[in-house]
Order: C-alpha cells, then sequence, then structure tokens
C-alpha cells in the first residue's frame, strides 16, 4: 500500500471579531494510492474545510498535510499553485466556471494556460465532456447551462489534467440522481480502471456507497469510519452514518 495523502493532527480557527470558530479540530486522515474515501458529515462539521486543507487552497492553524510526500503546507505560493495544477483535480462545490468561455474551452483553460497545445487539448475536453453527458453542450457557455451541467463541466475540468488525486466537493450536489450515478461511476473508474486517488465529500448515501470507506466529521472532528469488506449499499451507510451522528 503506497500512501498518497497524510494529513495529521489539522487544526483550523476561523477568527469572526471577537469569536473563534474551531472549523477541526485535530483531524488525522491517511489515504492509500487507489483507494476512494468520501467524507460524511453535516452542514458545518468541517468538510470542505478538510478538502482546502488537502488541496493547498487555505492553510491549517496546525498540523501538516503530505501529498505524494511532498509536505504542501511548506511551499510556497507558486510552488502550491503549481503542484494543484499539475498532480490534482479539484470540484469544488461551487463550480468557478468563466462566464465568457464555453463548456469546452472552461474545461480545456487548465492546460491552456500551461502553453499546452489546443490540436491536443480539445479533443481531450470534449471527451471529458461527453463522459459526463455532456456532449451536446460543448460549446454553451455557463448562463446557458443548467446548474447540475455546470457542474459536470467542472467535473470534466478537474479531470484534463490525469491527476493522481481527485479532491471533489458535492460532485454531484446539483444533479438528479441519474446524472449523479453518472459522475459517481466515473470517480469509481478511475480509481479501479487507473489507481488513482478519491476523495469526495457528499451527503448522499447512495453517492458515498461508491467509496471504499467513509469518514464521518461532526464538529470538526472525524467521530468514525464505515466500512464493509462486501461492499457498502446506501441503506447500511445511512444507518451507520446516523449511528455515528446521532
Ligand atoms: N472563511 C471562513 N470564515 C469563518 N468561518 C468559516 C469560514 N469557512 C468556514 N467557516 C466555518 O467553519 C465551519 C465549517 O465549515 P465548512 O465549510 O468546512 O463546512 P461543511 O461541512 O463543508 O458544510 P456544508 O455541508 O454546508 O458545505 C462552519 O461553521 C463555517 O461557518
Ligand atoms: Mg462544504
Amino acid at each position: 500500500m503506497t500512501t498518497v495523502l497524510a494529513a495529521t493532527n489539522l487544526c483550523k480557527q476561523f477568527r469572526m471579531g471577537e469569536s473563534v470558530v474551531q472549523a477541526l479540530d485535530h483531524v488525522s486522515l491517511t489515504v492509500a494510492r487507489g483507494e476512494f474515501v468520501a467524507i460524511m458529515g453535516a452542514s458545518g462539521s468541517g468538510k470542505s474545510t478538510l478538502l482546502h486543507l488537502i488541496g493547498g487552497l487555505d492553510f491549517p492553524s496546525s498540523g501538516s498535510v503530505v501529498v505524494e510526500g511532498e509536505d504542501i503546507t511548506r511551499l510556497g505560493d507558486r510552488q502550491r499553485t503549481l503542484f494543484r495544477r499539475h498532480r490534482l483535480g479539484i470540484i469544488f462545490q461551487s463550480f468557478n466556471l468563466l462566464p465568457a468561455l464555453t463548456a469546452v474551452e472552461n474545461v480545456a483553460l487548465p492546460l491552456m494556460v500551461d502553453g499546452a497545445n489546443s490540436r491536443e487539448t480539445f479533443p481531450r475536453a470534449e471527451k471529458l465532456l461527453h463522459d459526463v453527458d455532456l456532449g451536446h453542450r460543448l460549446n454553451h457557455r455557463p448562463q446557458a447551462m443548467s446548474g447540475g451541467e455546470q457542474q459536470r463541466v467542472a467535473v470534466a475540468r478537474a479531470l484534463l489534467n490525469d491527476p493522481a488525486v481527485v479532491l471533489a466537493d458535492e460532485p454531484t450536489g446539483n444533479l438528479d440522481s441519474d446524472h449523479a450515478e453518472t459522475i459517481w461511476r466515473l470517480l469509481r473508474r478511475l480509481v479501479d480502471d487507473e489507481q488513482r486517488t478519491v476523495v469526495a465529500v457528499t451527503h448522499e448515501p447512495v453517492g458515498a456507497r461508491y467509496a471504499d470507506r467513509i469518514v464521518v466529521l461532526k464538529d470538526g472532528r472525524i467521530v468514525g469510519e464505515i466500512t464493509e469488506s462486501g461492499g457498502l449499499d446506501a441503506a447500511l451507510v445511512a444507518a451507520r452514518y446516523a449511528e455515528l451522528v446521532g
């Protein structure tokens, strides 16, 4: 087993005027190559905060994050940006699409800013859009797409650089169940066929069951894990989750 991601004793406090929010409280998490981990927890439990720290988008108040042997909390801004761009695929809770660009341009953008050849990049971007069922929306701009379509563009964009590690924050939050399943199966395939590593935040047991293991957060702490040697199913996930957070 190769460890791809090790978060150790992560704490994150947000200061709001006089008060302090303890968003994460000594969270440790190790993820192996070829592992699919889901993170579940109530709204405000710290899921996005954890994902942001793992992705080097924010700094912990204390603790460390090592991704593929690199302590990303010690990298400078520029190095961290490059690390993200080359090694990680991040699907944000808000999609962050550029309004002036079409779907295929939005997907291709991360490689284009790196000086990639558009003759190679655009066909890849189009293939990824087909994979998320958007082959018929290649030239639509975000305002001409539904929320769920925009979300799927964001998923395709995160996969363009062949990331070793995919971080996803509610990647199916705006999707109907059929399209949600398309995304979960796509993420599962990345793990099974290509030995990539996926960490995905979700509140849906039907999505979380695609993971090998589910880490449950409550009030900024890990309160338990859900795993089952024979594979997870949605009812089991829902029941164990209720026990852990109840
Ligand atoms: N920039 C910030 N400044 C102050 N407080 C913050 C900030 N970001 C998050 N918080 C607080 O930290 C806690 C955890 O937030 P976080 O976004 O990680 O929750 P979450 O589990 O992702 O919730 P949701 O399911 O609603 O997305 C919340 O109480 C939130 O209000
Ligand atoms: Mg969140």
